[in-house]
């Protein structure tokens, strides 16, 4: 159902310009009221010129302090745009917005795999929480903590992943997606917890990224970051970031996503013939903890074919890409000031936190 008439967001039910009772559950309203302008702090306006199904597809967004406005496009509220950040965040962006244009599958394991990303945190925790997601690339984390029973998610990126993201989390009353630079976020200190998972070792600056996505959690609310780890990572940083950096973050993504068939089935191959089936039995797993990057492949083991090709694609795509010691990530969470924070070793190659905020 499309309705092209120019239509408001008053915040009661009725809507002036159509004289059409429009619910006031409709995606963009609820998540208006979490919404500041990234400038200024001021509170922000909307319009709509198209609606499908209670819906603003297309519209704006004005500040009414300083005036500042961003487009909604295709659903979704535009406060940043890849050809206007500077050039090292564009790059890691026209990647990754790729990367989730085509990688669009969804998966049975991807419910599991976010929960260990950040345990201890689980289902329950995202009850009434209003959540936001730094970095959401495809939506998969964001339509999970909506049907974890939020009561708002807003997942951010700055890539066209938001257009994958959108499609996915569409149906979903409770979840939100917005375009946006993770370093200047176009809302208030209005979240119960916010989280961000593979995304802050991607940004030029790791640490003032974590800086600005905790900044948006209010006090008493909590926080949870996973990293890539420097520690038992040296063979990626000798042998893997130096191709990286030089061949295939440059090379088009058509083309890496033919090589990045190559070592895909190379993981593929011993994921399903060694360190998957070893580590189904206790005996087997006890043979396996001694196998070259064990934790890590029997995490993987059970994804098939495309995830795995996706997983593989993900290392070799972004030009940008930090392998964060555990010294430096605790620095971080003490610098917001959250000194007891769970900071543990994740699949022995990564580092992943979860804190409250003071
Ligand atoms: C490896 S993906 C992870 C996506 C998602 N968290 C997941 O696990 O499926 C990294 C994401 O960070 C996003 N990103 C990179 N730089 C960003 C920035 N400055 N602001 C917001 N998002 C950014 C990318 O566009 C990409 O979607
Ligand atoms: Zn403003």
């Amino acid at each position: 159902m499309k309705a092209s008439t120019q239509v408001c967001l008053d915040a009661d039910d009725f809507c002036h310009h159509s004289r059409k009772n429009v619910k006031n559950h409709s995606l963009k309203e609820t998540l208006k009221k979490y919404l500041s302008c990234p400038a200024c702090q001021g509170a922000l306006e909307i319009s709509a010129t198209e609606r499908e199904d209670n819906e603003i597809i297309t519209g704006a967004i004005r500040c009414s302090s300083c005036g500042h406005d961003w487009p909604i496009i295709r659903g979704v509220p535009r406060f940043a745009a890849v050809d206007e950040v500077e050039q090292d965040k564009a790059a890691t962006a026209e990647k990754f917005g790729w990367q989730w244009q085509h990688f669009t599958q969804s998966d049975p394991g991807y419910e599991k795999q976010f929960l260990a990303w950040i345990a201890p945190v689980t289902k329950k925790f995202f009850k009434d929480k209003v959540v936001l997601e730094g970095g959401c690339g495809k939506g998969r984390h964001t339509q999970l903590a909506a049907q974890f029973g939020a009561r708002d998610v807003i997942g951010i990126d700055l890539s066209a992943a938001v257009e994958t993201a959108f499609a996915a989390t569409r149906d979903l009353p409770n979840a939100h997606i917005v375009q946006a630079d993770i370093y200047n976020l176009p809302c208030g200190r209005v979240f119960d917890y916010a989280f961000s998972v593979g995304v802050l070792h991607h940004l030029p600056d790791p640490r003032a990224g974590f800086k600005s996505l905790t900044s948006k959690v209010r006090p008493g609310g909590h926080v949870s970051a996973w990293v890539y780890g420097a520690e038992n990572n040296g063979w990626i940083i000798r042998w893997v970031n130096p191709i990286r950096e030089r061949i295939t973050s440059r090379i088009s993504p058509r083309l890496l996503l033919q090589l990045s068939k190559i070592p895909a089935a190379i993981v593929f191959t011993v994921t399903k013939t060694v360190y998957g089936p070893l580590n189904r039995s206790p005996r087997g797993a006890r043979i396996a903890r001694h196998l070259f990057y064990n934790d890590y492949l029997k995490a993987i083991a059970g994804f098939g074919w495309r995830e795995q090709q996706t997983i593989v694609f993900d290392h070799l795509v972004a030009p940008t890409a930090f392998y964060i010691q555990g010294e430096e990530f605790a620095d971080w969470w003490r610098e917001i000031g959250v000194a007891d924070g769970d900071i543990n070793w994740h699949n022995s190659n990564s580092w992943r936190g979860f804190g409250q905020i003071p």
